[in-house]
């Protein structure tokens, strides 16, 4: 954990991981409660999460679902994705994204991305839309907002719809409204190393009505309103399927850990924003290492710090610097593997014959540090002192 290597001694060589959770006793409490309520899946608490979600991202409906890819389903069948569609893709994601369009049969179509943030731009999205198109699924990646605004034009004017996966991106803003207000429906992640976790879990969030009840609905095998309240005073024995739907609620147990992450969710939003700057300041001067940016009229979420490695001015590569690193005792991550370069979508998208120069040129340099509100300065400092070490004994 992070707290254990603030200081100086033994400690400093212990393992700075990638990711700890941050879990206090308001989480246990909260658990504890719903567990000895009586009441485990899902009924109050998740009703509580999704009205205060609700609030949170100013999305007239949201939606608590068990993850964040049930949430990715949901929206696109909301959208109307149907065997044999097209659905564009950032191919700098994780597979889920993508996934979530092959479970309805449709076909991603993987687009490039900006080399630098690794978000989808409007100009591929223009380049790949088509008859055939029927969502457009931006990912914000690490949590920077990508512009839905021009997203949302292009999709809308070839009658396809926008999804956008927010799995990093909570809470972020884009030209003052909050991600989960923007497009036609969003979809949150809360797995365990996400900026609020129920360890797993996510949420759908619409402005549509119809889109609303079509996923909750399907969220539940297909069951009549308020099914869940059946073993309740309120509820009632009597319900009807109505459509086939899936295993996706949200088990109250889950939902707890939830409500009392949301409560905190400033205070991590603000903790994140104190560790990039001071990754900031403390890898000014260390040339060979690009630092993110936040984008302009956006708030991003800070999900993820991604460096680029000035490769041309370093006789080490990207898989070398993590290794290091590690050997520093400080875990990394890589976000992500871009799907062309998997066995799957090789196979199955041809992928392989197509080219994504920005996909690539990111991929080679990314590496994520470590970000999370459980770390302290000193840790960001040793992180930072790290890979100035690295980096000067690997200089051209
Ligand atoms: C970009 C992205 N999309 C979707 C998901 C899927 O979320 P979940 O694990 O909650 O299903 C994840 C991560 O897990 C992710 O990083």
């Amino acid at each position: 954990m992070g707290a254990a290597v603030q200081d100086t001694g033994a400690e400093l060589h212990d393992f700075l991981p990638f990711h700890y959770p941050s879990i206090g006793e308001e989480e246990i409490a909260e658990v504890v409660a719903t567990l000895r309520s009586g009441w485990l899946t899902t009924g109050q608490r998740a009703v509580q999460l999704e009205q205060e979600f609700s609030r949170l991202v100013d999305a007239p409906h949201a939606l608590a679902v068990n993850s964040g890819t049930a949430a990715l389903h949901l929206a696109l069948s909301a959208g109307g994705v149907r065997p044999g569609d097209e659905v564009i893709v950032p191919t700098f994601t994780f597979t889920a994204t993508a996934e979530a369009a092959i479970y309805l049969g449709a076909r991603p179509v993987l687009a490039d991305v900006d080399p630098v943030s690794g978000n989808l731009q409007p100009d591929e999205v223009a380049r790949w839309i088509g008859g055939r198109t029927r969502a457009v699924l931006p990912v914000h990646l690490a949590g920077h907002p990508c512009d839905l605004d021009a997203i949302g034009a292009i999709a809308h004017a070839a009658g396809a719809v926008v999804i956008d996966d927010a799995a990093h991106a909570l809470p972020a803003r884009l030209r003052g409204r909050p991600i989960g207000a923007v497009a036609d429906a969003t979809a949150f992640s809360f797995y365990a190393t996400k900026n609020m976790t129920t360890a797993e879990g996510g949420m759908v969030t619409t402005a549509r009505e119809d889109w609303a009840e079509f996923m909750r609905l399907r969220r539940l095998h297909g069951l009549s309103r308020d099914a869940w309240k059946r073993y309740t005073a309120d509820g009632s024995w009597a319900y009807e399927v109505v459509d086939v739907g899936y295993k996706y609620n949200l088990p109250d147990v889950l939902a707890a850990i939830g409500l009392a992450q949301l409560r905190k969710l400033d205070g991590f939003a603000a903790a994140r924003r104190a560790l990039v700057a001071r990754y900031r300041a403390a890898l000014a001067d260390v040339d060979a290492v690009g630092l993110p940016e936040e984008p302009a009229d956006a708030e991003s979420a800070w999900h993820l710090f991604v460096v680029r490695l000035d490769l041309d001015r370093l006789r080490i590569d990207r898989g070398g610097v993590i290794e290091e690193l590690r050997q520093l005792g400080i875990g990394t991550s890589v976000h992500f593997i871009p799907l062309h370069r998997h066995p799957y979508y090789r196979r199955v998208l041809g992928a392989s014959s197509r080219e994504f120069p920005g996909a690539e040129d990111l991929f080679a340099r990314c590496v994520s540090l470590p970000l999370y509100p459980a770390m302290t300065g000193a840790d960001v400092d040793r992180v930072a002192d790290a890979l100035r070490d690295v980096v000067r004994q690997h200089r051209r």
